[in-house]
């Protein structure tokens, strides 16, 4: 590959637990509608799969926070449900809605049909991470990711957002054979999927469970974590020469953490609403820690920004053999001003390297 050596890999040594000068920092959803320069290349994709499938756009809008704050990783600009999209589910998103499938899975006659897809139909997901890499050329990593089986299911079933999740619930009780059969064949995908971006050039890939923490313990355990813990254990561990670590990202799913932490993969991601401090000392630094300011703290003014990076770099406290990367708890708010980032990203530069004192 014609592109420099990477010249800031802090992130990369953070998920191994490495020492690092300070707290590395990127935010879940950096590159999005917050951003007035994505919301111009969006109008000039014509929509968000236009977008998502142009290797060239999606180049664009990934390097867009980049270029305006000094975070330290990239994150790929794609969606956790181009993987359904690819079983033949047919995704669209309206202006202004969220996702849509036109063929959702209801029936034992939909599950029956569903297939590991021929990975070329995210041809342009792999052919966006090897621009993005050229494009980027050594300044920071770029991270892939997936949707765990689970939550990727709870879209594949409710064929859209749900408040209640009646519908998968509903297959969950009646039915578990039919949503195992689709969660297998989910982790199956995700694994060549994850393995295929890291390939291209991925250089750390994060898994995304949003809606595993809507299950009751136990089921949580069977339907989600199992099968995000398959992927982790296939995904190559190797690369370029490099060590590709793993972030999982459970959103609810604080009182699981040492299970969640417990299954193969580097990083265990926290919301806001679990403290650093304790989530520490229930891990024993075994893996690192990847969050967990309010996405919300961000509407609080400049002070509170401060403040609040501050509260949860002290909770995390000295770094010594763990390892934190610096992160939202959930994604960005479409509302928040650019400039609430760059408070926050300069806090995590100014305070936190006394916490990686030798
Ligand atoms: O910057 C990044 O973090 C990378 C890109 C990224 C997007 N989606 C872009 C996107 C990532 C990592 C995702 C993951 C994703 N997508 C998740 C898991 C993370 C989470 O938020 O819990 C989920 C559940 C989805 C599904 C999804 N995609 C929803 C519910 C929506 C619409 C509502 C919303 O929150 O925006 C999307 C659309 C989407 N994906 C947008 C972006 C920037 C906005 C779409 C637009 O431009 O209209």
């Amino acid at each position: 590959m014609g592109v420099k050596p990477l010249q800031n890999d802090v992130f990369l040594r953070a998920l191994n637990r490495e020492p690092v000068p300070y707290t590395p920092s990127w935010l879940m959803r950096q590159a999005g509608r917050y951003l007035p320069e994505y919301n111009a290349t969006r109008a000039r994709a014509g929509s968000f799969m236009g977008l998502a499938q142009s290797p060239s756009y999606a180049a664009e809008v990934t390097l867009q926070p980049l270029d305006r704050f000094n975070l330290d990783a990239a994150i790929l600009f794609s969606d956790i449900l181009t993987v359904p999209d690819a079983m033949g589910l047919g995704l669209s998103f309206a202006q202004g809605e969220g996702p849509r499938f036109a063929h959702p899975l209801r029936t034992e006659q939909d599950v029956n049909k569903l297939e590991v897809p021929d990975l070329a139909k995210l041809q342009y997901v792999f052919d966006a991470v090897s621009l993005i890499r050229t494009e980027l050329d050594g300044r920071v990593p770029l991270i892939g990711f997936a949707g765990s089986p689970f939550t990727v299911a709870c879209y594949m079933v409710e064929g859209q957002g749900s408040d209640d999740y009646r519908l998968i619930k509903s297959m969950l009780y009646a039915r578990p054979d039919l949503l195992h059969r689709i969660l297998q064949i989910n982790a199956e995908t995700t694994v060549l999927y994850l393995n295929a971006q890291i390939k291209a050039g991925a250089q750390a890939v994060m898994i995304f469970d949003s809606w595993g923490g809507m299950l009751a313990d136990q089921l949580y355990q069977q339907f989600s974590l199992n099968y995000t813990r398959q992927v982790v254990q296939q995904l190559i561990k190797e690369h370029e020469g490099r060590m590709v670590p793993s972030i999982v990202f459970t959103k609810g799913g604080g009182q699981w953490l040492e299970q969640i932490a417990a299954c193969g993969a580097s990083a265990v991601g926290l919301d806001w609403t679990v403290d650093l401090s304790a989530a520490r000392k229930r891990v024993s630094d075994s893996v690192a820690l990847q969050g967990n300011l309010d996405p919300m703290a961000l509407f609080g003014g400049e002070a509170a920004i401060r403040a609040e990076v501050r509260r949860v770099l002290e909770a995390f406290g000295e770094v010594k053999r763990g390892g934190h990367v610096f992160n939202l708890g959930h994604g960005i708010s479409q509302f928040t001003q650019p400039e609430a980032v760059a408070v926050l990203v300069d806090e995590v530069r100014a305070h936190s390297p006394q916490f990686h004192s030798p």
